[in-house]
C-alpha cells in the first residue's frame, strides 16, 4: 500500500473514531432524487401542509416559495417534489435552476424536455437549443437528477443556449404532448429566481404571465430582497400561494441534527431526542450549543457542522466535548472567511461591521459611507448580502431587511436565553 493510501485510511479512521461513516453536512442539498434528503429533511410541517393542500385541487396553481439566502428553499422544493413524485399518479414533476440569461418559458421548456427523455420531439427541441441530450448531457452537467424526472442543473459552461424564437408556443406544444403520458398534469419547479438582479426578475415575471396562467403547476423560489419584495406588492394576482420560509426553531434544529447524525452513524440509529445517544458524537450539551449558534439557518448549520466535525477529527477526538466544540467554532470564522474569498471592498465592509457590531441605514453616517467607498446605503446592500451569503453577516430581524450584524459564533458571545 502506498503512503497516500495510508493517509486516506487515517482520514477515514478519524471520522470513524467519531462513530460516523462520513460527514453528513453539505452546502447544498445533495442527492437530487435520492433518499438522503427524505431522511434528513426536518420540520416545515406547516409549509408542507399548505403546499400539499393546494395540490388537492384540479385547478392548476402557482406557488412562490421565498426566504433568505441559505434558509432551505432548494431543500424544501426538492422535498416537495419528492413527495409529489411518490403520491401523484400519472403526473410529471420537473426541477430546474434558472439559468442565467434565460427567460422563464425557455427554462420551463428545458426542464420539461429534459424530463421527457423518450419523447423525440422534446429531444429535438433541446438539440435545437444546443443543449446536449441523453448521455452527453449527463457528462457535461454538474448535477443530474436520478429516477424522478428531476432534471439537470445547468452550469454556465453549458451556455450560450440558443433560445427558441417562440418559447411559449414550444412549451404549449410540449405540454400537449406531455398530457398524453401524464394525464394528471405537469409540475414545473424553477429554483433560484433570486440569482438574477431585481429589475430582470420583474421583466421575467411580466413576460411569463401567460405561461404561469397556462396548464402546468408552477413552483418558483426566490428571496425577499432581490425579487419577492417587489413581486409581493406589485404582482399579487400572479401567485395562488406565497410561502415564506423562516429560520427553524431550536427544537426543530435539534431534531435536524439528530436526523443528520443518525443517517451516518455506525451501529446506532437512535433518533429519540430524550436519549443522549441520539446526538453522538455530540453530547446533549454541545449539540444544543451547536444548534444555538446555527440560529435555525440550515446553510449555516451545515457549514458549521462540517467544520466542527472535521476539527474534531483532526484533534483525534471521539466525542465533541465543550472543549472540542469551542475549538471547532474558533476555526469556523477564519474558515468561512477564507471560503468567501472576499474582495478588498467586501473585506472593508466586513471589518467595519465587526468593529461596529451592527450596520443599518438608520445609524450609518455619511463619513462611514465615504470610508467604505460608497455614496449611498443602497450601494452597500449587495455587499452586505454577499457577506450574508457567506455567513459572515446576518439579519437579526426578518422584517427589517436593512440591518445587519456580524455572526456571533462562540458560545460566550451568545446571550443566555
Ligand atoms: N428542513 C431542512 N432539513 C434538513 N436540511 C435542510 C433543510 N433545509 C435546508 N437544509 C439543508 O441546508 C442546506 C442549505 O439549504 P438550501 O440550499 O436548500 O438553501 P437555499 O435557501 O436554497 O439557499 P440559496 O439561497 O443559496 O439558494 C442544504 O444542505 C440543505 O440540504
Ligand atoms: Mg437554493
Amino acid at each position: 500500500m502506498s503512503n497516500a493510501d495510508d493517509i486516506f485510511d487515517q482520514a477515514k479512521g478519524s471520522i470513524r473514531r467519531l462513530g460516523l461513516t462520513e460527514i453528513p453536512f453539505t452546502e447544498s442539498p445533495t442527492g437530487l432524487g435520492s433518499q438522503t434528503l427524505d431522511r434528513i429533511f426536518t420540520g416545515r410541517e406547516n409549509e408542507l401542509r399548505q403546499v400539499f393542500k393546494s395540490f388537492q385541487s384540479r385547478e392548476r396553481r402557482r406557488i412562490l416559495i421565498y426566504g433568505r439566502i441559505g434558509i432551505g428553499k432548494s431543500a424544501f422544493l426538492l422535498e416537495v417534489l419528492s413527495v409529489l413524485e411518490r403520491k401523484l399518479k400519472e403526473t410529471l414533476t420537473t426541477y430546474i435552476s434558472l439559468p442565467p440569461e434565460l427567460d422563464l418559458a425557455t427554462t420551463a421548456l428545458i426542464a420539461l424536455a429534459q424530463a421527457m427523455s423518450d419523447d423525440d420531439w422534446a429531444q429535438q427541441q433541446l438539440y435545437k437549443m444546443g443543449i446536449p441530450i441523453n448521455k452527453q448531457l449527463k457528462e457535461r452537467t454538474s448535477e443530474v437528477g436520478g429516477n424522478m424526472g428531476i432534471t439537470a442543473k445547468m452550469g454556465e459552461k453549458d451556455l450560450p443556449i440558443i433560445a427558441p424564437e417562440y418559447p411559449s408556443v414550444s412549451l404549449d406544444t410540449l405540454l400537449q404532448r406531455a398530457k398524453e403520458k401524464y394525464p394528471n398534469g405537469v409540475v414545473i419547479a424553477i429554483d433560484d429566481l433570486d440569482k438574477q438582479n431585481p429589475s430582470r426578475i420583474r421583466q421575467l415575471m411580466y413576460d411569463a404571465q401567460g405561461m404561469l396562467k397556462g396548464p402546468a403547476w408552477f413552483l418558483l423560489t426566490g428571496h425577499p430582497v432581490s425579487m419577492t419584495g417587489d413581486l409581493l406588492t406589485t404582482e399579487r394576482g400572479l401567485f395562488d400561494l406565497r410561502l415564506p420560509l423562516e429560520e427553524l426553531d431550536f427544537e426543530t434544529t435539534y431534531k435536524m441534527l439528530i436526523n443528520y447524525l443518525s443517517s451516518v452513524r455506525i451501529n446506532n440509529d437512535c433518533t429519540d431526542p430524550d436519549d443522549p445517544r441520539c446526538v453522538l458524537p455530540f453530547l446533549p450539551e454541545t449539540a444544543a450549543q451547536f444548534c444555538q449558534v446555527s440560529r435555525g439557518k440550515p446553510r449555516l448549520f451545515n457549514r458549521l457542522g462540517s467544520i466542527i466535525l472535521s476539527t474534531a477529527a483532526d484533534l483525534g477526538a471521539d466525542i465533541i466535548t465543550p472543549d472540542v466544540l469551542r475549538k471547532g467554532l474558533q476555526t469556523a470564522l477564519p474558515t468561512l472567511q477564507e471560503r468567501a474569498a472576499l474582495t478588498f471592498k467586501e473585506e472593508r465592509v466586513r471589518a467595519f461591521l465587526q468593529r461596529n457590531g451592527q450596520i443599518s441605514d438608520e445609524t450609518i453616517t455619511i463619513d462611514d459611507l465615504e470610508q467604505l467607498g460608497v455614496r449611498t446605503y443602497a450601494e452597500l446592500l449587495p455587499v452586505l448580502e454577499r457577506l450574508e451569503a457567506a455567513d459572515l453577516a446576518h439579519q437579526p430581524r426578518q422584517d427589517d431587511t436593512k440591518t445587519f450584524e456580524p455572526l456571533a459564533l462562540l458560545p460566550s458571545d451568545i446571550a443566555p436565553e
